[in-house]
Parts: C-alpha cells; sequence; structure tokens
C-alpha cells in the first residue's frame, strides 16, 4: 500500500512513523515534511499543497490512502477533492470541518445538540459585544471567529483585556485570522474553570473509536504562564480522565455530535478532536473542536499505540461502512509517553528562522525525536520557526517518561531555543 500524509509538523512525522511501521506500507510519501522526514531515507516527499494538485499526484501514483495533518487542507476542502475522485482519504469534508474553521458555526451546533459547551452569545458589532462584555463581567473569554493557528482565543482576567480582544479581532485584524463568510465576528463565552484534557476519536459516520486519552500543555511558560501557544508538550494517558470521565465524554460529546452532524446532513468522518474542561465534579465540558489530531498530543499517543496505524485507518475509510471501525481491536501500550516541545527563539509572537540544530541523538524505541519546524540545509538541520522538535519518551508512569525525555533532550542545542521543564507536572503526585 502507498499512503500519502499531508503535513509538515511534528504531528505529520509521528504519523507517517507509525504507519511505515506497518508490514502493508510499501511507501510514505509526505507533503512536504520536513527536515527530519527528509533525513530519513524511509519516506519521500513532495513539494505541492494546492489539494487539486495533490489530488493529481495521488491519482498517477495510485496512493491507496492519505491521510491528512492540519486543519487548513480540510478547510479548503482536500477530503471533498479526493474524494471526487473516488481517492481513499481520511479526515472530514469541508462542511464538517466547520466544527473547527468556524467557532460560531460548533458553538450554534452544540447549542441546537444540547451538547455540553460554555454559554456564548457571538458579534459582529463591536459596541454590542463591548456592552456585553460590561454586562457579563470577567474573566470572560473572547474567541476570534476562522481559523487562527492556535492563537485567535484570549482568557481576560479583566474586562480591559476582553474590550481590547474585541477590538483586534473585529477591527484590527492583527491576528491575521482566516474570515468566515461575512467578515470578522467573535464569539464571547463563559469562563470555565477545572482541569483540561484531549479527547479524541477516530470516527465514521456515527461510530467513534476513542484513542488514548492525552493533555497538553498550551501556555510558553512553566505553571502555565506567559501567552497561549499550539502546544508546548504533551502526555498520554491524562489521569484526569477517570473511566467516569471518559464515559461522561463519550456519551455526552463525542456520541451526540456524530449523531448531530448526520442529522444535520453533514455525516462526519476523520478525527474528532474535542478540547475538554473537566470540574470538579468529573462533568467534561467542550472548549472546542478540532477536526485533526492534536500537536503534541499526537506524538505520546502515536509512541504508545500498539495497533497497526494503517488498519486502523484503513478501517475507518471502508466503504462498505463503519463495521471494520466497529469491530477494530485498539491495543496500547501500558506505559505512558510524555513530550516536550523546543520551540525557536520568539515563539509564539515573531520565530525565528536560520538557527542551526545540533546534538540529535538517535531515535530508540522508548525515546523519538520528531521534527516539526526544521529544514535540511545540505547536511545541516535548520529551524523554520515555531515549534522545532518533539523530544517524546515512554516510561512505566508519567515520571519516568517525563526522565527520559529531559534525559534525551539535553544534548539537543539551537540558539534561542525555548521549552518548559515541567511538562507532566500536573500527573505527577510528588
Ligand atoms: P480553544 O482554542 O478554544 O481551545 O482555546 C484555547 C485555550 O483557551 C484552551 O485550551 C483553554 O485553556 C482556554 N479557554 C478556551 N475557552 C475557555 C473557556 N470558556 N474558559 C476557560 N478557558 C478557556
Ligand atoms: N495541542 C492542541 C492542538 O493541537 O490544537
Amino acid at each position: 500500500m502507498k499512503v500519502l500524509v499531508i503535513g509538515s509538523g511534528g504531528r505529520e512525522h509521528a504519523l507517517a512513523w507509525k504507519l511505515a511501521q506497518s508490514a502493508r506500507v510499501h511507501s510514505v510519501t509526505l507533503a512536504p515534511g520536513n527536515g527530519g522526514t527528509r533525513r530519513n531515507p524511509v519516506f519521500h516527499h513532495l513539494d505541492i499543497s494546492d489539494p487539486q494538485a495533490l489530488c493529481q499526484w495521488a491519482q498517477q501514483e495510485t496512493i491507496d490512502l492519505t491521510v491528512v495533518g492540519p486543519e487548513a487542507p480540510l478547510a479548503a476542502g482536500v477530503v471533498d477533492v479526493f474524494r471526487a475522485q473516488g481517492l481513499r482519504i481520511f479526515g472530514p469534508t469541508r462542511a464538517a470541518a466547520q466544527l473547527e474553521s468556524s467557532k460560531a458555526f460548533s458553538k450554534a451546533f452544540m447549542k441546537r445538540h444540547r451538547i455540553p459547551t460554555a454559554e456564548y452569545d457571538t458579534f459582529t458589532d463591536a459596541a454590542l459585544a463591548h456592552a456585553y462584555i460590561d454586562r457579563m463581567g470577567a474573566p470572560i473569554v473572547v474567541k476570534a471567529d476562522g481559523l487562527a493557528a492556535g492563537k485567535g482565543v484570549v482568557v481576560a482576567m479583566t474586562l480591559a483585556e476582553a474590550h481590547e480582544a474585541v477590538d483586534f479581532m473585529l477591527l484590527d485584524n492583527s491576528l491575521g485570522v482566516q474570515h468566515n463568510a461575512g467578515g470578522a465576528r467573535v464569539v464571547i463565552e463563559e469562563f470555565l474553570q477545572g482541569e483540561e484534557a484531549s479527547f479524541i476519536a477516530v470516527c465514521q459516520g456515527t461510530t467513534a473509536l476513542p484513542l488514548a486519552t492525552s493533555q497538553d500543555h498550551k501556555r510558553l511558560q512553566d505553571a502555565d504562564l506567559g501567552p497561549n501557544t499550539g502546544g508546548m508538550g504533551a502526555y498520554s494517558p491524562a489521569p484526569v480522565v477517570t473511566p467516569e470521565v471518559h464515559a461522561r465524554a463519550m456519551r455526552d460529546i463525542i456520541v451526540p455530535t456524530l449523531q448531530g452532524m448526520a442529522q444535520d446532513g453533514i455525516p462526519y468522518s476523520g478525527f474528532l478532536y474535542a478540547g475538554l474542561m473537566i470540574d470538579a465534579e468529573g462533568r467534561p465540558k467542550t472548549l472546542e473542536f478540532n477536526c485533526r489530531m492534536g500537536d503534541p498530543e499526537t506524538q505520546p499517543i502515536m509512541m504508545r499505540l500498539k495497533s497497526d496505524l494503517f488498519e486502523l485507518l484503513w478501517a475507518a475509510t471502508d466503504s462498505q461502512g463503519p463495521e471494520a471501525l466497529q469491530q477494530f481491536d485498539l491495543q496500547w501500550d501500558r506505559r505512558a509517553a510524555l513530550g516536550v516541545v523546543m520551540a525557536a527563539a520568539g515563539y509564539p509572537f515573531n520565530p525565528r528562522k536560520g538557527d542551526v540544530v545540533t546534538g540529535l541523538p538517535a531515535d530508540q524505541e522508548q525515546a523519538m525525536v520528531f521534527h516539526a519546524g526544521t529544514t535540511l540545509s545540505g547536511d545541516q538541520l535548520q529551524v523554520t520557526g515555531g515549534r522545532v522538535l518533539c523530544v517524546t519518551a515512554l516510561g512505566d508512569s508519567v515520571k519516568a517518561a517525563q526522565s527520559l525525555a529531559y534525559q534525551t533532550l539535553q544534548g539537543i542545542q539551537f540558539d534561542g531555543m525555548q521549552f518548559r521543564r515541567d511538562i507532566g507536572s500536573r500527573a505527577i503526585k510528588s
């Protein structure tokens, strides 16, 4: 079988690495991949991103299965384009990807289908948004509608911060959000308290097979300080997702979401990622949906996956229906896995390019370095910005995985590198 993986991040490196382990997979091509995947002769590469051109190439090369990593190609309709040509691809259609690409869509969807989430309202008019904030008080959360690379959310602890967020989202668009039809729009919602977890399922229609649980660390600095990022580290499993929380997340969120999408005439297939906020009583609410795997959650999850990822996604794209997915026996390594992200100087606001990465350890069964923002220049590995590497390790406990991950990253060096020293701390009882 020939497989195509679309994307260039640590998530795609981890997916490609796992797919390549399948006995049924003969070749894995990444479009475009990164410096780490390009250094590995196992992988092929392709510098095309346009969905139509990718589809043409996949037809010519008789690609058997395409797996989409990031949200942008999904929101651009890559699944629709491939399916129209009869190609097998795992991911939601453009319409279904609105669960992530439009906060206004996903909030209205959750309300309509009674899926637990924060109370909210939607605004295009700044004066009305300001008045709403004054009425509701702080803390309050302001979210840009449209894809913003994980940076379109302001958790405002004061009224002033909330007003400022409305102005830069509705009036200035200093984040460069890709607006949906109708222009700039914000969702303003109730501030929820609790602990977050990432709940990701492999879905086809109304069938969902949940993956191992995970948790990421969104803030740049230790102790959850500093700005929000795409994620600075993650681990699996997440102890906060007890069997009871897990059952509630499936019953109250994942299953009704898939049923609601089917009812609304936009059946969902692909990875469905619910960002959960779990309150002190163990009740999960949906902070957001993503229509893809998490990054960096994928890296520890893939290290723990014992089943064949190709077989799993092959089952999930079976045109005969969901039976193959329903019968799939998902096996996990009992060990925990933990990944520490190393980011470029200036990340997340103004990441620097060109720094040289040295001291990478060889990959091992228990410790892998997944690449993201790297490129090969001759033999030299250079930073291309953003999150650069995710050093991921297995261990008998989250603590053991944490020790090995930090031990593994010790020799790695690039100017201005930033990483947190407390990944996994919430899951480790001292
Ligand atoms: P989102 O992209 O919607 O997941 O938001 C990014 C981050 O902002 C989340 O991971 C939370 O840490 C935080 N956040 C989002 N919505 C809320 C909320 N309603 N209450 C508290 N924190 C939130
Ligand atoms: N790590 C969070 C995300 O992938 O959205």
